[in-house]
């Protein structure tokens, strides 16, 4: 990168706040996904007015910038394909306002899921939307991608929580977006249209968002099923009774089998299961509980066990949480990755989907494990391959977009809560085909140089899911 903007940028944000460092800028060039792309800068922020100064300089020169939060998002979102500055968004991480009369809080983009929920126990309140990545991922990325995770079935997605926010746009105006208020019909969105945005429409420097009182009790069963139909029957029959259960996790064999090994057992030997959370007053729940077990005995389930005691709900939701890391240790030289990672459908269609996804994987030769937030909708699938083998890269793109094409067919989205970033990208272009030049012109308006993380979602420029792979192998040649 020029010294001259090296220096520029140093007067906005000060010597703490930038690194040109070989090793540095390396780091940030990884995400949580399979791609690597090294930036020429990092810049840490520690305010709006630095934002839209470096935002400014960026813009003139036209310089590429990519908002990073806690760098656990699965498909490239916040890998830098195009070079420039990725925007570390950590040091602005305080919870400035909880007002819990307002049922709101104000906070930073940086502050981390958990600890905003640390701040907000005291109160008796919480910020549902509970990713698997809440230990680490940030404010700012969850309304990025309108994460959520294993509450959304009862209490939504980001998206539901976000009443305003303050967003830098590419060239450095400053925007206050939404309000104060649990609610407002004056005009156009413009938060809302934030969310998911990935960084591609503006910078995300505060967020206001609606928080909602902890449920007063809780309890869990945990139902074993002959095979994933049933456990995916069971869930829309549950649905259907009506029951909205605060989390329902399901799992196939393969997950089963990974969490088992590496965790030494923790879950019954079956070909399928579903994992049950319902909250609420006390009464509500002992009612609930014994609903979930009628209609799981109802849909087949070989075993039912239910639990009210705290340790042994912490335990089983580790097991679920266990699936992602425990699938790389299930086959020596073999990891998993995050391809099709979050596949949404209508929830009606969970037995008819995990069934095509099984056979898919089947006739591609791949080992695809399925589990997830099957009551809202939301699957994940994860392929197991050696990631250095250029052929099982090649059998795991035709097996991905097998199932991103069966996921559109039922109804589906490639995207539930992960984001498109790149692995998406190519299958979100057909998926949102009406939709697309509405996109563009909006990224356009928003971002005329288009310097905010360039070559994403509709930009995406590859064929399919290959990109720059973050290991050593070029299955598409292009590298
Ligand atoms: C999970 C992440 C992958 O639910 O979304 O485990
Ligand atoms: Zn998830």
């Amino acid at each position: 990168m020029d010294q001259a903007i090296v220096d520029l940028i140093k007067l906005a944000v000060g010597d703490e706040g930038y690194s040109i460092g070989k090793a540095r800028t390396y780091a940030y060039g990884f995400d949580a996904s399979i791609y690597h792309s090294t930036p020429d800068m990092v810049v840490q922020p520690r305010s709006t007015e630095e934002v839209a100064a470096v935002m400014r300089i960026a813009n003139e020169h036209l310089i590429p910038v990519t908002a990073r939060g806690g760098g656990t998002g699965l498909c490239g979102s916040a890998v830098p394909i195009k070079g420039g500055i990725v925007m570390d968004m950590s040091r602005m991480n305080s919870v400035k306002d909880i007002s819990v009369g307002d049922l709101l809080c104000v906070v930073e983009p940086g502050v981390v899921y958990d600890d905003l929920n640390r701040a907000l126990a005291p109160y008796g309140f919480f910020f549902p939307p509970t990713p698997g990545s809440g230990e680490a991922c940030q404010i700012g990325g969850m309304v990025a991608l309108n994460a959520s995770g294993m509450r959304a079935i009862k209490y939504g997605a980001t998206r539901d929580y976000v009443l305003g926010m303050t967003f830098v746009k590419a060239d450095g105006e400053i925007v206050q977006a939404g309000t104060r208020t649990l609610k407002d019909s004056s005009g156009y969105q413009l938060a809302r249209m934030m969310v998911a945005s990935e960084g591609t429409l503006g910078i995300i420097t505060e967020v206001i968002l609606k928080i909602a009182p902890k449920p007063k009790a809780s309890a869990m069963a945990l139902a074993a099923f002959p095979g994933p139909e049933q456990a995916g029957e069971f869930v829309a029959a549950l649905i259907a009774e009506p029951l909205i259960p605060s989390s329902l996790e399901l799992m196939d064999s393969v997950s089963i089998d990974a969490v088992n090994r590496a965790m030494g057992g923790p879950l019954p030997e079956c070909k399928a299961l579903c994992m049950v959370e319902v909250d609420g007053d006390p009464l509500t729940v002992d009612k609930e509980l014994a609903v979930v077990e009628e209609v799981a005995r109802r849909c087949a389930a070989t075993t039912v066990e239910t639990t009210h005691d705290r340790t042994r709900m912490a335990s089983w939701s580790k097991s679920r949480q266990a699936v992602m890391t425990s699938l790389s240790s299930l086959r020596p030289g073999s990891s998993s990755v995050s391809l099709a990672d979050d596949m949404v459908l209508p929830v009606s269609k969970i037995p008819l989907a995990v069934k095509a996804y099984q056979q898919i994987a089947d006739r591609n030769g791949v080992t695809v494990a399925t589990y997830g937030h099957a009551a809202d909708g939301n699957l994940h699938t994860k392929m197991l391959i050696d990631p250095l083998s250029e052929e099982q890269w090649k059998a795991a793109e035709r097996t991905v977009r097998e199932i991103f094409q069966a996921t559109i067919e039922l109804g589906g989205s490639v995207s539930g809560e992960h984001g498109v970033g790149m692995s998406k990208a190519a299958d979100f272009k057909i998926e949102r085909s009406s939709a697309l030049s509405t996109m563009i012109a909006i990224k356009k308006a928003m971002d005329p140089n288009n310097i905010l993380n360039p070559g994403k979602l509709q930009q995406w420029e590859g064929e399919g899911v290959i990109g720059p792979l973050r290991y050593p192998c070029d299955p598409d040649g292009s590298q």
